[in-house]
């Protein structure tokens, strides 16, 4: 079953508890919560407190995607904040096999991601050990951008991996899925889909643009 994480970095913030029960409406699996430091990628976004905030809101699971450069220093606090999941780059942490330890320790999910230039090689060896791989789609920093045509490939080979390795592990795409682009992503092998523009940004409101996203991965 293919699974919508709706990235609120496309929210309307004004009104963020609202937003994702528009997406929970729609068949959304998890939130995604874009964590940006400043200096791993050129933006600042959000902390612990949004998902403080939403925990009361929704029951999907809140899923952290870490992009900054010390990603430890900020476990326990969305921990505390009712975080479900934590995605950090392998670009960071080049050894991570103590880090995806230790936030199975908390109980928690964990996941890797890697840029769209990183050697996927290198997370190769890791898919034993991880519930969840993110293959980026975009170079991550800003919502809005065009999905990578190249990423396609990675992702059938990421596919394969995993077939081999551990079956069980998720695959997720993240950065320009929208409508158009979903189905190749699932044909390639992903089965998780992060989507911000194409569900806060859509004219059809975000309740039908998760329906129309899930029937096109499904
Ligand atoms: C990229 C973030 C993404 C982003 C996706 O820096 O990791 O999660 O918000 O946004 P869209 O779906 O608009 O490309
Ligand atoms: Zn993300």
């Amino acid at each position: 079953m293919p699974a919508i994480a709706p990235s609120i970095l496309a929210a309307d913030f004004s009104q963020l508890g609202e937003q994702v029960k528009l997406t929970e409406a729609g068949g959304a699996n998890r939130v995604h919560v874009d964590v940006m430091d400043g200096h791993f990628v050129p933006n600042l976004s959000m902390g612990s407190i949004v998902c403080k905030g939403l925990r009361p809101v929704t029951k999907m699971p809140l899923e952290v995607h870490l992009m900054v450069e010390a990603p430890a220093k900020f476990l326990d606090d969305f921990v505390k904040s009712g975080a479900d999941s934590f995605i950090f780059h392998l670009e960071v942490e080049p050894e991570p096999t103590e880090m995806i330890q230790h936030i199975r320790s908390l109980g928690k999910k964990v996941g890797l991601a890697v840029n769209p230039n990183f050697a996927i090689e290198k997370l190769k060896r890791y898919i034993p050990e991880i519930d969840l791989a993110l293959c980026m789609t975009v170079f991550p920093g800003f919502g809005g951008q065009k999905y990578i045509p190249e990423s396609t490939a990675r992702i059938r080979q990421i596919r394969q991996w995993i077939r081999e390795l551990n079956p069980a592990c998720e695959l997720e795409v993240d950065g320009g899925i929208d409508a158009r682009t979903i189905g190749e992503a699932s044909a390639a092998g992903a089965n998780v889909f992060v989507a911000g523009t194409a569900i806060f940004g859509a004219k059809e409101g975000a309740t039908a643009a998760t329906k129309h996203l899930h029937d096109l991965a499904a």
